[in-house]
C-alpha cells in the first residue's frame, strides 16, 4: 500500500510509475475539451474569404489607378512639335517685303512680309509686316492656295479656294464666295537673330482687322 501523502522520494519505483500512469489517464479523461487558443474551421474560412476579397478589390483599384494615370500621361500636351505648336518658319531675311506669300507645309500656313504700299484690290489693305494665314478655308476646310496669276475683277494675285471659289486678298480678307469669314491668322515671333517662329497652336479667327495683325519688322 502507498500513502498518497508520501513524497516522490519516499515512494517505491512501482508506486511512482502507478502515480504517473494515473495522472496520464486524468489528462485524456476529458477528450472533448478544446484548448483556449484553438481556431475553429469556420473562423479560418471567414478570414481566408476576407483576404481573397481584399486582394481582389485592391488589385482592381491598382489596375484602375494605373489606367487613369496612363490616360492622363497620354493626354498631357508636352513638347508639341509640328502643327499645333511652334513651327520654325525661316529667317526674316528670306521674306522680302511685298513678295508673294511662302507656303509652310509643316505648319499649314502661308507667310508673307506685307507691303502697306500694295494698294491694289487684292493687296495688303495697309498691312505692314509679317502675316501668317492658316491655309484651311473657313468654309469647309479645303486647302487654299496663293495664286499670283489668278485674275479677279481685273486684278491679279489672290488666295482662291479650289473647292467653292472663296477669294481672299493678300491679307486674307474674304471678298468673294461662301466662306463665312476671312482667313484665320497665327501668332508670329521673331528672335534677335531674325529667326521667325509661327505658333500654330495660337490661331485667331479671321476678320476685317487681319491687316492690323501683321507683325511690323
Ligand atoms: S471650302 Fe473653300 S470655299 Fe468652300
Amino acid at each position: 500500500m502507498t500513502n498518497e501523502t508520501q513524497t516522490p522520494a519516499q515512494q517505491s519505483p512501482t508506486d511512482a510509475w502507478r502515480a504517473a500512469l494515473a495522472s496520464r489517464k486524468t489528462e485524456v479523461a476529458n477528450p472533448g475539451a478544446v484548448p483556449a487558443t484553438a481556431i475553429s474551421p469556420v473562423d479560418h474560412d471567414a478570414s481566408r474569404r476576407s483576404f481573397i476579397r481584399a486582394s481582389f478589390w485592391g488589385g482592381l483599384g491598382m489596375t484602375l489607378l494605373g489606367s487613369v494615370g496612363l490616360l492622363l500621361d497620354y493626354l498631357y500636351p508636352r513638347n508639341v512639335k509640328g502643327f499645333g505648336g511652334p513651327v520654325a518658319a525661316g529667317k526674316l531675311s528670306e521674306f522680302k517685303k511685298g513678295a508673294d506669300p511662302v507656303a509652310n507645309i509643316e505648319g499649314q500656313f502661308w507667310l508673307a512680309n506685307l507691303d502697306p504700299g500694295e494698294s491694289r484690290a487684292g493687296g495688303t489693305g495697309g498691312a505692314d509686316g509679317l502675316l501668317a494665314l492658316w491655309r484651311k478655308c473657313p468654309h469647309l476646310g479645303c486647302s487654299v492656295p496663293w495664286k499670283s496669276t489668278f485674275d479677279f475683277q481685273g486684278d491679279k494675285g489672290w488666295y482662291r479656294c479650289p473647292c467653292h471659289g472663296s477669294t481672299y486678298t493678300k491679307a486674307g480678307i474674304r471678298v468673294f464666295g461662301p466662306a463665312p469669314r476671312s482667313m484665320d491668322t497665327m501668332k508670329i515671333t521673331v528672335d534677335g537673330s531674325g529667326n521667325i517662329t509661327v505658333d500654330t497652336g495660337k490661331i485667331a479667327k479671321g476678320g476685317p482687322d487681319n491687316p492690323t495683325r501683321a507683325l511690323k519688322v
